[in-house]
């Protein structure tokens, strides 16, 4: 089998096209930088300019199933021209990969599409499942909503579309987690507003697990890519505190200043989304990490210095 992955040279698709590879798929990916372009026996890397509409068409050679990965990270400051970067990063793409799969012959039955559990609105006590309706109208909201209209024109070409509604991944190496942990690894740990707010959050295995898992199990459809156990602010905070030995004994950093340090991107922060992944549980999927403990448990382990 030949996968295509964009965004593969990011958090998650280095970890998934390791298990393509070990699965003995040939992996193709699509990337925006020349010097990450390699050509091995099962891993060939193809160039594209999403925001000039090019492609390199021969990454679609024996494919049929592509992972959308691609996608500006959220994580840098939201100027209004870096929010259309984020907006764009993620639709031009799809499109380009749409318009060019029109005007070819191939072999694509299979197209699954990274999206975010912040379509859901914040909320400190409604629980969001695969069948739950509500929309955020606020700018990540509106990312994820057209995000994911654009993976559904793909079944305009009777292609099978899937969408992985991802919570915030734990690595120890990358992403949101090492974040976290550095502050009360220094003994400046502290709960971010309220704390009350929810992190739906999912260990890196499992997030890769749950592509794995679709792309075997040819699964179409929405699927919240998030572990059973979502944890409050300062829960999280506190349970990081005791593996370390350390004590949280500051104040909650107050909503305004958070508002002030990072403005309108404080909303990854402040507010949260109680999600379940209630229709993946009702699949065969095995989580390795269901709840903090055991993620904590591989997250620190893995760390040098701990
Ligand atoms: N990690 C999380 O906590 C999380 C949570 C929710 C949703 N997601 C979504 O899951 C997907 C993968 O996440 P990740 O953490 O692995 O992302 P990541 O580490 O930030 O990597 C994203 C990849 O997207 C490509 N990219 C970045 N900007 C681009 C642009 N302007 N145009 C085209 N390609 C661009 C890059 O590939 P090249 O440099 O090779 O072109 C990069 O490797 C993303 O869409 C993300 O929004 C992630």
């Amino acid at each position: 089998m030949t996968i295509l992955i964009t965004g593969a040279t990011g958090l998650i698709g280095k970890a998934l096209t390791k298990v393509c590879l070990s699965r003995g798929f040939t992996v193709h990916y699509l990337t925006t930088r020349q010097n990450a372009v390699v050509t091995e026996e099962k891993k060939k890397g193809f160039l594209w300019n999403p925001s000039k509409n090019e492609i390199d068409v021969n990454a679609f050679n024996g494919v049929s199933t592509i992972v959308h990965l691609a996608g500006a990270t959220v994580a840098n400051r939201w100027t209004s021209a870096y929010k259309k970067e984020i907006l764009e990063s993620r639709i031009n793409t799809a499109q380009v990969i749409y318009d060019a799969l029109e005007a070819i012959e191939h072999n694509v039955v299979h197209f699954i599409s990274a999206s975010g559990v912040s379509i859901y609105p914040p909320s400190f006590t409604k629980l969001y499942t695969e069948s739950s309706t509500d929309v955020s109208d606020d700018f990540l909201g509106t990312v994820v909503t057209t995000w994911e209209k654009a993976a559904d024109t793909f079944s305009n070409l009777d292609i099978q579309v899937a969408k992985v509604r991802t919570g915030v991944v734990f690595s120890a190496e990358e992403g949101a987690y090492p974040k976290i942990e550095k502050p009360v690894k220094m003994n400046l740990g502290a709960a971010l507003g309220s704390g009350k707010q929810y992190l739906s959050w999912i260990h890196l295995d499992d997030i890769v697990g749950i592509y794995d898992y679709i792309i075997i199990n040819k699964l179409e459809g929405v699927y919240n890519g998030v572990a059973p156990t979502p944890i409050k602010n300062a829960t999280l905070t506190k349970k990081i505190a005791e593996r370390y030995h350390k004590k949280i004994w500051l104040p909650n950093v107050p909503s305004f200043v958070l508002n002030i340090a990072m403005g309108e991107m404080s909303t990854l922060v402040l507010d949260g989304q109680l999600v379940s992944p209630a229709k993946m549980q009702k699949t065969k999927y095995m989580f390795m990490h269901s709840n903090i403990d055991s993620a904590l448990n591989q997250l620190i382990s893995n760390k040098k210095d701990s």
